[in-house]
């Protein structure tokens, strides 16, 4: 039975409260996150590393040879150049689009950070059009802010 996103939001502040490794946490919410929405065909972590390139994280779907994309290449990485989510209802109609399947038809990315700092980014690809509307946007919104919780605590100064 798939956890709601209601359900998944708290598992994920549980361990993000106890200090659970980020590692677990991202395949975590990947993993179940996935299993939120029948639409959603591939469902992954891109994190922004300091040369500015986004590198692949746990992911649920097909393999993809998108593994490294540098920030204004893709959906993925005009997301960050522009330090903006991104619903792009018909793939066809993106420029800029870096397919990982021929069967994808609309993506959602949706921005890891608080504040000014980008940690990374959920990415969300389905064959069906149009597939994310805005309530499904708000869910994986409120699922990026608790995992930037959990960047922002990894990046917290130890205690003295
Ligand atoms: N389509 C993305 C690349 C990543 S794959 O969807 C997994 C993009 O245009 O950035």
């Amino acid at each position: 039975m798939p956890m709601s996103i209601d359900e998944l939001v708290e598992r994920l502040g549980c361990l993000v409260a106890g200090h659970a490794p980020l590692s677990t946490i991202l395949e975590i919410a990947v993993r179940e996150l996935h299993q939120t929405n029948p639409r959603f065909d591939w469902t992954g972590i891109y994190e922004l590393f300091p040369d500015n390139v986004l590198r692949l994280g746990p992911f649920v779907g097909a393999p993809t040879d998108h593994t490294f994309i540098g920030v204004g290449d893709g959906v993925c990485g005009t997301a960050v150049a522009q330090r903006r989510n991104i619903n792009v209802p018909d793939v066809r109609d993106f420029d800029n689009y870096l397919a990982c399947s021929a069967d994808t038809r609309s993506e959602l990315v949706v921005l890891i950070s608080t504040g000014e700092t980008i940690f990374a980014q959920i990415d969300i690809d389905s064959h069906c059009i149009a597939a994310f509307d805005e309530q499904t946007v708000r869910d994986v919104e409120r699922v990026a802010a608790v995992l930037a919780d959990a960047y922002a605590y990894r990046e917290a100064p130890a205690p003295p």
